[in-house]
């Protein structure tokens, strides 16, 4: 397993690695990452994984300082698994002295979790891009946990005209349906509990919908009440478009994702499901 830490080595190495699979991550690696770490193998000849905790997407009351760091732990993961390159840069090599350019995302990251974090996605976009320049992968794996940095990945390279096929994994969660997330290890044991009402309203509208529920002013109340019941606090919660990610009134052919944003305590969690009618 490579691990360079420049963006020459990554350069000197691409070559070398084939037709290759990316997955970028801000690392304390959980089995959600290694999921997509799989997935980018069955895809690719090779599979390269970023470690990077990305400072323009943090908002300057955010959890940047205390995110979790233990790298030791992530590469002996990622070499367990297989993974070819890690790239693992400083802050100064994504970001030297001088560096200007952010890029801006249109509506798509305006709602939602942008409506909260303003400027959250202009740094996510902005370091996707360059590590997509960077890597140069064929492909690239982002997971359906994080629905709307899907949406405005796909929107980005879209819309610059990037040569590499987005690829979106499945949500891996716990066994009592808590989505994995590297923020879990923040809760102590009773928020730990309280965080499974977040799938368990997902949950309740989804089995609304199958049993012919199309109001989504309803399904958003069924997605709400479990985590009404414990101290959490509700951010938001939506039933949106697929695509546009814009709120709905009543479900159409095209389903919807269910999602909502909560807080116990300090930490904010998220969770989704995507709704299909076929
Ligand atoms: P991070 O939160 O480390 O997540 C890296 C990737 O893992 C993202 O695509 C995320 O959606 C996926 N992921 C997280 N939890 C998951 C789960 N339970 N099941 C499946 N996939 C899961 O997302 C980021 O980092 C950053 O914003 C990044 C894209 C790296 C840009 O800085």
């Amino acid at each position: 397993m490579h691990i360079a830490r420049t963006i020459a080595e990554v350069r000197g190495l691409r070559r070398s690695l084939g037709r290759l699979g990316f997955v970028p991550t801000m690392g304390a690696l959980h089995a959600g990452h290694m999921s997509l770490v799989a997935l980018a193998a069955q895809h690719a000849d090779a599979v390269a994984v970023s470690v990077f905790v990305n400072p323009t997407q943090f908002a300057p009351h955010e959890d940047l300082d205390r995110y979790p760091r233990p790298i030791e732990a992530d590469l002996a993961q990622l070499e367990k698994a297989g993974v070819d390159l890690v790239f693992l840069p400083a802050v100064e090599e994504i970001y030297p002295a001088g560096f200007e350019t952010r890029i801006e995302v249109g509506s798509v990251a305006d709602r939602l979790e942008g409506a909260i974090r303003p400027g959250h996605f202009s740094g996510v976009a902005t370091v996707v891009v360059k590590l997509l320049n960077i890597i140069a992968p064929d492909f690239a794996f982002f997971g359906q946990k994080d629905v709307q940095q899907t949406r405005v990945v796909r929107q980005v390279v879209r819309d610059l005209n990037m040569p590499v096929d987005i690829i979106i994994g499945p949500t891996v969660r716990e066994p009592d349906g808590l989505a994995l997330s590297s923020r879990n290890i923040y809760l102590d044991p009773v928020q730990r509990d309280e965080a499974r009402s977040l799938f368990h309203g997902l949950r309740a509208a989804q089995t609304a919908f199958t049993s012919g529920e199309r109001d989504a002013a309803k399904l958003r109340a069924l997605i709400a009440a479990p985590v009404q019941e414990t101290r959490g606090v509700i951010d938001y919660v939506s039933v949106a478009d697929p695509d546009s990610l814009a709120e709905l009134d009543l479900i159409g052919p095209s389903g919807a994702i269910l999602s909502l944003a909560a807080r116990f305590g300090a930490t904010r969690l998220l969770d989704n499901v995507l709704l299909r009618t076929d």
